[in-house]
């Protein structure tokens, strides 16, 4: 049977959020029904609103954790009442997927690209349709329907508002250090960018003992953040001069770099101040186009690659940020900021001047 929910739905790119009661529809074989307790948000949640206004009405949101309160037939090894992270989708059979590597599934754009029309499990109480399954999840509501498959089961005891951001702003960061660009301790590692996906690379890199740690930001806020949960050099993303104060900290340049602000400024900046044979990372989603200097490239034998998730499979690279979590290399309370689904656009706000990190919508129970 379909139930009321209550939503924050994105109706113009420019427009706020507004609560809305819509209706749920029951899940399809495979899927669950999953009531949250939080939400966070993530950069690509307000990119979606701007950049699809033609896909509006909208709920967006995908860094759920909640309580699974209905399974769908055909439904395996998850029960009524699993504690549960929910990631992004992916098919399980193609390719990469059987690989380990989902973020890259073939079916990625129609999986995660939202649900639409008649397809869509959101309508308005009214029967006017909303579009619904964005990353197979739309967490800005109090419930949603996901894949089995995007459901990682987690243990009664956490506090779910503080890890339901592992599902993609952590996941991305951390993932693009530990699976993409697989530092050492001797390492020099330049993160452009601490926001939700950067400063959680900034942890990753300390949590695997790389030595040398710079964070670049034009907030002073967050850079000072990044400086307490271990960058070691805190760049202002502002100065003229960026690549030349990467080589004062690290003498050769980066061995390892990730870009978080998809600006091609800042990409540009991070290529040059690669060392030799350094390696940088992209995941920021703007539409940065830069020309690259191939001979430079080939003389010095930098690389510059994509990654999508932190080429991470959720299955088994959220229970290992859990882990981390537990140990205390991942201190979420130091960069989260919880809100109730009511004041979602003063968590948008906040988190765009900088002065919170990770903005987390949490939910009343109804
Ligand atoms: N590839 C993926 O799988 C994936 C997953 C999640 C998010 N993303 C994308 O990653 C990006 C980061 O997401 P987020 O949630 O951390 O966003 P965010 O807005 O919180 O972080 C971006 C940071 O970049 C900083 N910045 C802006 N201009 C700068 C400059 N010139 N120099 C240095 N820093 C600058 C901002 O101050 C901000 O702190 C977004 O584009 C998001 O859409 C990609
Ligand atoms: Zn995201
Ligand atoms: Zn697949």
């Amino acid at each position: 049977m379909s139930r009321e929910i209550i939503a924050a739905v994105a109706r113009g790119a420019a427009e706020p959020f507004t609560i809305e009661r819509l209706t749920l529809a029951t899940p399809r074989a495979g899927e669950v029904v999953v009531r949250l307790v939080a939400s966070g948000i993530c950069q690509s949640d307000l990119t979606a609103k701007h950049n699809f206004p033609a896909e509006l009405p909208i709920v967006l949101g995908h860094e759920t954790a909640g309580v699974v309160e209905q399974l769908g037939s055909e439904v395996t090894g998850i029960e009524v009442g699993d504690h549960v992270l929910v990631t992004y989708a992916s098919c399980g059979n193609c390719r990469r997927c059987d690989a380990g590597l989902p973020g890259y599934c073939d079916h990625w754009v129609r999986l995660n690209g939202g649900r639409y029309g008649a397809n869509s499990p959101l309508t308005t109480t009214d029967g006017q349709p909303v579009v619904g399954g964005f990353f197979g999840q739309s967490s800005f509501a109090t419930h949603l329907v996901a894949s089995a498959r995007s459901v990682v089961v987690v243990d009664q005891d956490l506090d779910l508002t503080l890890i339901a951001a592992f599902g993609c702003g952590v996941q991305t960061g951390a993932g693009a250090v530990v699976n993409v660009l697989q530092p050492e301790s001797d390492s020099a590692v330049a993160i452009f960018g601490v926001g939700g996906v950067g400063i959680s690379a900034v942890m990753a890199a300390r949590a695997l003992g790389v030595s040398t740690v710079i964070a670049v930001d034009l907030s002073a806020d967050r850079l000072h953040v990044a400086g307490e949960l271990g960058a070691t050099t805190l760049i202002d993303g502002a100065a003229d001069d960026v690549a030349t104060q990467i080589r004062a900290a690290t003498g050769d340049g980066t061995t390892h770099a990730l870009d978080t602000t998809g600006i091609d400024t800042v990409v540009a900046t991070a290529i040059e101040s690669l060392a030799p044979r350094g390696t940088l990372a992209v995941v920021g989603l703007g539409e940065p186009v830069i020309p690259i200097e191939v001979a430079k490239l080939i003389g010095l034998g930098k690389t510059v690659r994509g990654s999508i998730e932190g080429d991470a499979d959720p299955h088994r690279f959220l229970p290992q940020l859990i882990d981390w979590y537990r140990t205390g290399k991942l201190p979420m309370d130091r960069i989260i900021r919880r809100y109730p689904l009511e004041a979602i656009n003063a968590a948008v706000a906040d988190c765009a001047r900088g002065e919170v990190i990770k903005s987390v919508l949490t939910f009343a129970e109804l």
